[in-house]
C-alpha cells in the first residue's frame, strides 16, 4: 500500500535574522536556517547555548524584541508566511495554533493567581465558555498533564507547586486553545532529573495521545532522543546537520553533533547501551 505524503506543517526557509548592536554593525543570530516539520512529527533542534535556538522560536511567533530584525526568509504556517502576518493575524496563530513552553515555568505564570484560575480565564478569553464549564476544562486538562491531586493544583499559587508541577499547569495552558504545534524551548533545564524525565515523557505521550507536533528545543541530544524522531542541529545560527535521530549514532555525523553527542554520553555512558536506542518516543 502506498502511503500519503505527511503535510509540511512548518517550513522555515532560508531564515537570515540579526540583531542591533549599539556599538558595532549589528550581528547575524541566524544565518540561512532551513527547517521542515511535518504534521505530527517531533523535530528537535538541539545545540549548544548561543547558538540561536530561542531566537528561532521567538521568529516564528513574532515575538524577537525590537533590536531583531528579520533580513530575508520566510516561516511557512499551513503555507502561510508568518513573517508577513500582522500583529492581530499573528496572535489569532499564537497561542489557538502555536503554543509555546518555556525554560522556567515559575516565571511565565501570574504568581498572585491561583493557576486553574489562570487557565479558566485563558478559555473563556479565547472559547465561549462559562465559568463552570471553563473550571472544569480546567480540570480536565490538570488530569490529561497527569497532574496529581487536580483539585488542589487548581486552588494553588504558583509558589506552592514544585517546578514539575507548575510545567505540567504550563503544559496544561499551551493545550487549552488545542494547538497544532507546541514548541518547548528547553522545557526541563530548571528541573531535576526525575522530575525532567517525567515531563519528557509526558511530551511524547501529548505527541502520540493528540497527534500534536512538537518542535523540542535543548542541549541535550538524550532528551532529543526521548522525544523525537528528527534532529536538527544549530550552531552558530546555522543548521549543521539535520537527519533521523537514529542516525546520530554513525560515522558520518558533522563534528558539532559528535560534540553533543560526547557531552551527553560523558554524563551518562550507559544510556545508549551497545545497540541503536528505541526512538518511539514516550517509550524511552
Ligand atoms: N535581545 C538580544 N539582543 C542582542 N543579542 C541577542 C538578544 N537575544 C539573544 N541574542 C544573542 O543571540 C544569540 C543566540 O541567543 P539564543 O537564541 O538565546 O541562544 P540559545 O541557543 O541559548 O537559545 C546569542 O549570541 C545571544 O547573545
Ligand atoms: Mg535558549
Amino acid at each position: 500500500m502506498i502511503s500519503s505524503p505527511k503535510h509540511k506543517l512548518l517550513e522555515i526557509c532560508d531564515l537570515v535574522v540579526d540583531f542591533e548592536d549599539t556599538h558595532s554593525p549589528s550581528h547575524r543570530i541566524l544565518d540561512g536556517i532551513d527547517l521542515t516539520l511535518q504534521q505530527g512529527d517531533a523535530l528537535s533542534l538541539v545545540g549548544e547555548s548561543g547558538s540561536g535556538k530561542t531566537v528561532l522560536a521567538l521568529t516564528i511567533l513574532g515575538l524577537l524584541p525590537e533590536t531583531g530584525h528579520v533580513r530575508t526568509g520566510k516561516a511557512l504556517w499551513n503555507g502561510v508566511d508568518l513573517l508577513r502576518l500582522n500583529e492581530n493575524e499573528r496572535r489569532k496563530i499564537r497561542g489557538s495554533q502555536i503554543a509555546m513552553i518555556f525554560q522556567d515555568p515559575q516565571a511565565s505564570l501570574n504568581p498572585v493567581h491561583p493557576v486553574g484560575k489562570q487557565i479558566a480565564w485563558l478559555l473563556r478569553l479565547h472559547r465561549d465558555v462559562s465559568r463552570v464549564e471553563a473550571t472544569l476544562e480546567a480540570l480536565q486538562l490538570f488530569e490529561s498533564v497527569k497532574l496529581k491531586d487536580p483539585e488542589r493544583c487548581f486552588y494553588s499559587y504558583p509558589r506552592e507547586l514544585s517546578g514539575g508541577m507548575c510545567q505540567r499547569v504550563m503544559i496544561a495552558m499551551a493545550l487549552a486553545c488545542r494547538p497544532k504545534l507546541l514548541i518547548a524551548d528547553e522545557p526541563t533545564s530548571a528541573l531535576d532529573v526525575t522530575t525532567a524525565a517525567g515531563i519528557v515523557n509526558l511530551i511524547g505521550d501529548l505527541r502520540q495521545s493528540s497527534g500534536l507536533s512538537i518542535l523540542f528545543i535543548t542541549h541535550d541530544l538524550g532528551l532529543a532522543a526521548k522525544v523525537s524522531q528528527h534532529v536538527a542541529i544549530i550552531d552558530k545560527g546555522v543548521i549543521v546537520d539535520q537527519r533521523p535521530i537514529s542516525e546520530v549514532f554513525s560515522t558520518s555525523i558533522h563534528p558539532i553533533t559528535r560534540r553533543l553527542l560526547a557531552s551527553y554520553e560523558a554524563l551518562s555512558p550507559n544510556f545508549f547501551g551497545t545497540d541503536q536506542p528505541n526512538i518511539t518516543g514516550a517509550n524511552l
